[in-house]
């Protein structure tokens, strides 16, 4: 058995210090930053829950392999380890290094759709949206009905409604339909998991129409892990072992190391298909670098070579899934609106049922993350009216947690400032924006509170 107390599966080498800042401090640091907690100096942050990617602590073994990087410009003999690191666990035939999630998708879409395609996703994340949209092909958003109430649980949350699937083939025809992708997890669905039995049967229906099946693979190892913990039949699986059999289901990836990779930058493309691979390599030349670096440096490469291995360690893996849940669960307890269940990477706080007196062209999510910065200097996200403008489904707030980097008293802290700002929400005011650029507008925009 494991102990009731989550401790961290490592001992700290290396240390960061972070700065404490007063509430007046911070009240004239937001009021600088437009009320737009992107546009802070992350120096005058506390604890940054703004993304988890990229954000993510290295081990010793990984630093080790930094300085092992072979940086020839071509066969290096890090593309081998990377390559052999990913075929060890994904399985697939043709291995393409990008320097980021976004260029493989980039790259993916670019060789594989064209103008009048249609993609389907269980949840596209933005950047994958933006890169089908970009090649003149829709995006089509298929997650099971239930995954739009953040109050409903579910263990898998996250999966695709297959019968949406099939009737989105019929509908459009399947020559219009040239891939189907599964993201694990879910973020933008509140980082929820795919379980095996839905990847099977998502699977099974692009084999019987032809269609090839691609995972957005970003967080594969928290997917894993709640296969395991909670689909009949995983329990005495290792999260490798999980991985292997869902990414054999696919016929390649696309994956932002920057997550489960463990590494600060760097992701592939992988694919089964000879052609394709050699479409995607010429463009890869392109844009991003040779085939064995594509657009990233030796030691790069080596730090997810280690990192994917290092992601689907089962002390590491019950770690990060407690600590993520133990957040969601004491701030829920008291009452605080969450999506639920807990995902893997992120607490995603329902800020419509936080402050309902705030209506959605008030920017409700917004409010909420600078009061949690005002309050105790933790920066999150808004994920709703603010970037999403009109098509926004939801007003949420996305606490991501970097890997390996806080520790459990950092969250006791995030615990208590959300309660004591739990505790005042009456008083919270809406926001009014004071400037938007054209597109992507969260990034950039000034606000200001109303009254
Ligand atoms: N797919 C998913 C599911 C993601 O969450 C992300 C990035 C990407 C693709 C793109 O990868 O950033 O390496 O280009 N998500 C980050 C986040 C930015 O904060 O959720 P990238």
């Amino acid at each position: 058995m494991f102990s009731k107390t989550i401790i961290e599966p490592f001992r700290i080498k290396s240390v960061e210090p972070i700065r404490w800042t007063t509430r007046e401090q911070r009240e004239n640091l937001l009021r600088a930053a437009h009320c737009n907690l992107f546009l802070l100096s992350a120096d005058d942050v506390l604890i940054d829950l703004l993304t988890d990617s990229g954000t993510g602590a290295m081990s010793t073994h990984q630093w080790a392999g930094v300085m092992e990087g072979d940086e020839s410009y071509a066969g290096s003999r890090s593309f081998v380890h990377f390559k052999r690191s990913i075929q060890d666990i994904f399985g697939y035939t043709h291995v393409i290094p990008t320097h980021q999630g976004r260029a493989a998708e980039r790259i993916l879409f670019t060789v594989m759709c064209k103008k009048g395609d249609v993609v389907p996703n269980n949840t596209h994340f933005d950047t994958t949206r933006a890169n089908v949209e970009f090649v003149g092909a829709e995006a089509v958003d298929l997650q099971i009905p239930e995954a739009r109430h953040p109050e409903t649980v579910l263990p898998f949350k996250g999966n695709m409604d297959v019968a949406a699937l099939e009737e989105l083939i019929a509908r459009v025809g399947r020559e219009r339909i040239p891939l189907v992708m599964l993201t694990v997890t879910n973020n933008s669905g509140g980082g929820q998991p795919v379980s095996m039995e839905n990847a099977k049967a998502v699977a099974g229906v692009c084999h019987k129409h032809g269609i090839p099946l691609y995972f957005d693979a970003c967080r594969f190892a928290e997917n894993a892990y709640f296969i395991k913990l909670r689909e009949r039949g995983y329990a005495g699986k290792t999260p490798k072992q999980i991985a292997q059999e869902m990414f054999a289901l696919g016929d390649g990836c696309t994956m932002s190391a920057k997550k489960d990779g463990m590494a600060n930058i760097g992701g592939f493309l992988c694919t089964n298909d000879e052609i394709l691979a050699r479409q995607e390599q010429n463009l890869l030349i392109l844009t991003e670098g040779y085939p064995t670096y594509g657009g990233l440096a030796g030691r790069d490469l080596e730090a997810v070579a280690i990192g994917l291995q290092e992601s689907l360690e089962e002390d590491y893996l019950r770690y990060r899934i407690a600590s993520t849940a133990y957040l969601g669960n004491h701030i829920s307890e008291h009452g605080v609106p969450i999506v639920q269940p807990p995902g893997g990477h992120a607490i995603y706080i329902d800020a419509k049922a936080f402050l309902p007196h705030i209506p959605a062209d008030q920017f409700p999510g917004v409010a909420l993350a600078t009061e949690l910065y005002l309050e105790g200097g933790i920066r999150s996200v808004e994920i709703g009216s603010l970037m999403f403008a009109e098509a926004a489904q939801m007003e949420l707030v996305r606490l991501a947690i970097p890997r390996r980097v806080y520790t459990q008293s950092h969250i006791d802290y995030v615990v208590e400032i959300i309660l004591r700002v739990w505790e005042r929400r009456s008083r919270i005011r809406g926001m009014r924006l004071t400037y938007q650029a054209p597109f992507l507008r969260h990034f950039t925009a000034h606000l200001e509170p109303i009254g």
